[in-house]
């Protein structure tokens, strides 16, 4: 590959430096989609990619293989986003949305994530079996409240994600995936909370998550359909979800 001294230290200096270069420019992407104005029209036009799984409501699936990605904090959707089509967090499924040839460059995402972040929240969602809920709150009390917030609302500043709303099997995965190591774009200081949890701390604490309720003004009303998509063809599976789930 590189047959002189000369050589070899050139390509050798640029394996090294590329990663940071790249690092960098993730980074830079991250900011700048920060920093834009979003052009919701714009957002809703994207969203038709994304709505083929997290729905037109933005609402996920109550079995938890689609998060509710409605309503979530900007900043975290923006985060999440460069993660994902960056490799740093791996979701197969979505990453070839993420690509600048389909999801476009630092304008698109912060369009998109205005867009997604402005659509209001499920009326119910997926809630654990309800049976351990005092030895859940203990946990969150202990543990959680001081990054995802008392109503698990997350916080904007730090891109800490908001818990409230989400669907209890989604909540399980994420946190199993944190907690082993999976989630590479996890956050240290909550993996080093987490180790240690059993396998009854870690249901009893997100079906007490699961069942923490965003503020009702951010909340459709039952029965609510996103306007934007009024002839969107839903297979019966895809109904958002109108009745609260069992136990709930
Ligand atoms: C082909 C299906 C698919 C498409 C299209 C898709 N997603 Fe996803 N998305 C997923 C899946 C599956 C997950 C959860 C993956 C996991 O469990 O880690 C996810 C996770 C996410 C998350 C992380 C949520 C969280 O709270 O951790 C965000 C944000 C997101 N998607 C936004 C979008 C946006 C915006 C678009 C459109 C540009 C989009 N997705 C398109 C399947 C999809
Ligand atoms: C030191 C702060 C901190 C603590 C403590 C913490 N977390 Fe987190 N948590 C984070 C951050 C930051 C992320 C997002 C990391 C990323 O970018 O992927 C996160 C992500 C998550 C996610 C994934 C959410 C999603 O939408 O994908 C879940 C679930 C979660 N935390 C639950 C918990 C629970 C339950 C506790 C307490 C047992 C806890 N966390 C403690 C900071 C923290």
């Amino acid at each position: 590959m590189c047959r002189t001294f000369r050589n070899c230290r050139a390509l050798l200096l640029g394996l090294l430096v590329l990663p940071l270069i790249d690092g960098v420019a993730r980074a830079n992407e991250m900011e700048e989609a920060l920093s834009l104005q979003p052009d919701l029209e714009n957002g809703k036009r994207i969203y038709h990619t994304c709505a083929v799984c997290h729905r037109p409501e933005g609402w996920g699936t109550v079995d938890g293989y689609y998060p509710q990605i409605a309503g979530q904090r900007h900043k975290v959707l923006i985060k999440q986003l460069e993660d994902i089509r960056n490799r740093h967090r791996d979701n197969p499924t979505m990453y070839p949305f993420t690509l600048p040839n389909i999801l476009g460059g630092a304008q698109d995402i912060a369009d998109v994530t205005g867009y997604v972040e402005q659509l209001p929240m499920a009326p119910f969602n997926g809630v654990g079996p309800g049976n351990d809920l005092e030895h859940g709150r203990k946990i969150y009390q202990e543990h959680c409240v001081d990054c995802h917030g008392k109503e698990g609302e997350g916080d904007e500043q730090d891109a800490i994600p908001a818990l409230r709303g989400q669907h209890f099997n989604y909540l399980l995965r994420q946190f199993e995936w944190i907690r082993l190591g999976k989630r590479r774009n996890a956050d240290a200081k909550m993996v080093r909370q987490v180790r240690d949890f059993s396998v009854r701390d870690t249901r009893a604490v997100m079906d007490y998550v699961s069942r923490l309720r965003p503020p009702p003004e951010r909340i459709a009303p039952r029965g609510w359909l996103n306007p934007d998509f009024p002839h969107y063809a839903r297979p019966a599976e895809m109904e958002p979800l109108m009745e609260p789930p069992p136990g709930m």
